[in-house]
């Protein structure tokens, strides 16, 4: 059985989270493949709400086992509080539903605080960076220092803690960056021992013997493929490769297993940070679809910028990642816009006009050429399947396919698992 993949086509928050929940029953495994706390997945069903960060987005669904793949960083304060919450208000046995790669990498508390330092030093070129400790935990791990999962359970783990929290020291003091040790570190050791009660395995073994015996598996990205290490918008990314390739190293998993890649993309743009935003509309246009998008960070409540969507930066993406199919979210928040704009070229200083991203969309001002659509005016909560889609919002999906030349298997129509609607989505 193949490995089918979900991620973000754009700056993160599309809506990864409600669908990986959503389409998780026809899984019989989700896993998470990079990232950290960095994410903030959303769902809604019942009534409830609930932000998963470094969880997979299958955990709601009981039959569903969950892998944190090798390619995350762990922040384990973050996840002891994720799982109080859960099992607050669900019975979930994690016993049997979530597994832990040993070889994902553990965010430390020096590492939050080499964050703020590294960020602060940045002065107006800040990435805008969560503040979980993400960059200065990759660096670790590329640079051969890490501490992985698994040492947690090594009888020398605290000496070898001891010898990062030293280094880290070193450099926070050449950067003359002040905070107190004691004060960060409040909780971390608790939360160490409360990790080692989990399910801390070989996860590239596990997800496997899931291939071998035919169990369907959901691959789940975090962040988009603008925020990519090595394609997004550099330097005002994430730590991480976000795309396709991401899964395969995320999971230990061989290409020759992928196989649907669904790429997700609101019907807009948001980006919540510093960074290049062509398409961006800092104006009344921009505000609306912040209010009526509820276009505020799922963890961090910071405001997301918000603009047009772009087709050149979606072209781009879906390209790098392979994508099968797209999953438009969020269409509900145009409901009430008269004209709705689609940026499909850029214009560049010297006057040329193309589909492709520059280089550095940093250092080349692109001009975006809008092509302008009819709104709809009407509201989608009571439409169940794509025909009785307003032949406004139908046409633009039609666009969007055509110029993709990929087609759009699901639309999504508000927050709630069943606010969505499928047209030919293939598993
Ligand atoms: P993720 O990081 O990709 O999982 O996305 P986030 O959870 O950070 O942000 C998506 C936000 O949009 C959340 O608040 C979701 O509840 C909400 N959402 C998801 N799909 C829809 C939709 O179709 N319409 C509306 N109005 N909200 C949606
Ligand atoms: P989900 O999975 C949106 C952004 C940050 C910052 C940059 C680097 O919910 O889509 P980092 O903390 O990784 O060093 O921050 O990336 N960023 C996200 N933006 N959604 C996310 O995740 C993000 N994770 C990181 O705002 O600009
Ligand atoms: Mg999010």
């Amino acid at each position: 059985m193949k490995v089918n993949v979900l991620l973000g086509l754009q700056w993160g928050d599309e809506g990864k989270g409600k669908i990986v929940d959503y389409l998780a029953p026809q899984y019989q495994v989700v896993a998470r493949f990079q990232g950290g706390p960095n994410a903030g997945h959303t769902l809604e069903f019942d009534g409830h709400k609930h932000v998963l960060q470094q969880i997979p987005s299958g955990i709601f669904r009981t039959q569903v086992k969950n892998i944190i793949g090798n390619g995350l960083v762990i922040n384990p304060v973050v996840f002891k509080k994720e799982v109080e919450s859960l099992l607050a208000k669900f019975a979930i046995d994690l016993n049997q539903n979530l597994f832990i790669s040993k070889k994902a990498h553990l965010i430390i508390p020096t590492h939050k605080v080499l964050d703020a330092a590294l960020e602060q030093l940045k002065g107006d070129k800040k990435i805008g960076s969560t503040l979980h400790g993400i960059g200065p935990a990759y660096q670790n791990k590329v640079g051969r220092l890490g501490l992985r999962i698994g040492d947690i359970l090594r009888p020398n783990f605290q000496e070898k803690y001891q010898e990062l929290v030293y280094q880290h020291q070193q450099l926070l003091a050449n950067l003359n960056y002040d905070y107190d040790l004691a004060t960060v570190e409040v909780g971390f050791w608790e939360a160490i021992e409360f990790l080692k009660k989990m399910n801390l395995t070989d996860t590239e073994y596990l997800i496997n013997d899931c291939i071998q015996s035919q169990q369907s598996i959901l691959a789940e990205g975090a962040q988009g493929s603008l925020l990519d290490i090595d394609f997004g918008s550099y330097p005002y990314v994430t730590s991480s490769n976000t795309i396709t390739a991401g899964a395969l190293t995320g999971l230990g998993i061989a290409p020759k297993h992928i196989g649907e890649v669904l790429g997700i993309f609101k019907a807009y743009c948001t980006r919540v940070g510093g960074g290049p935003f062509p398409t961006e509309q800092e104006n009344e246009i921009g505000e609306k679809l912040r209010e009526v998008g509820r276009e505020f960070g799922a963890v961090t409540g910071r405001k997301r910028r918000c603009g047009w969507l772009d087709l050149p930066a979606l072209k781009y993406t879906a390209m790098l990642n392979g994508v099968t199919q797209l999953l438009m979210m969020k269409v509900d928040v145009l409901n009430d816009f008269e004209e709705i704009q689609v940026c499909t070229h850029y214009e560049l200083p010297d006057g040329e006009v193309t589909d492709r991203l520059p280089y550095c969309l940093n250092d080349v001002p692109v001009k975006p050429i809008y092509r302008k659509f009819k709104g709809w005016n009407a509201s989608l909560a009571q439409i169940q399947t794509f025909e009785d889609l307003p032949r406004e919002l139908r046409d633009y999906i039609a666009f969007i396919e055509a110029e993709l030349q990929i087609p759009i298997t699901l639309v999504s129509t508000g927050p709630d698992r069943i606010e969505t609607i499928i047209k030919g989505l293939k598993n």
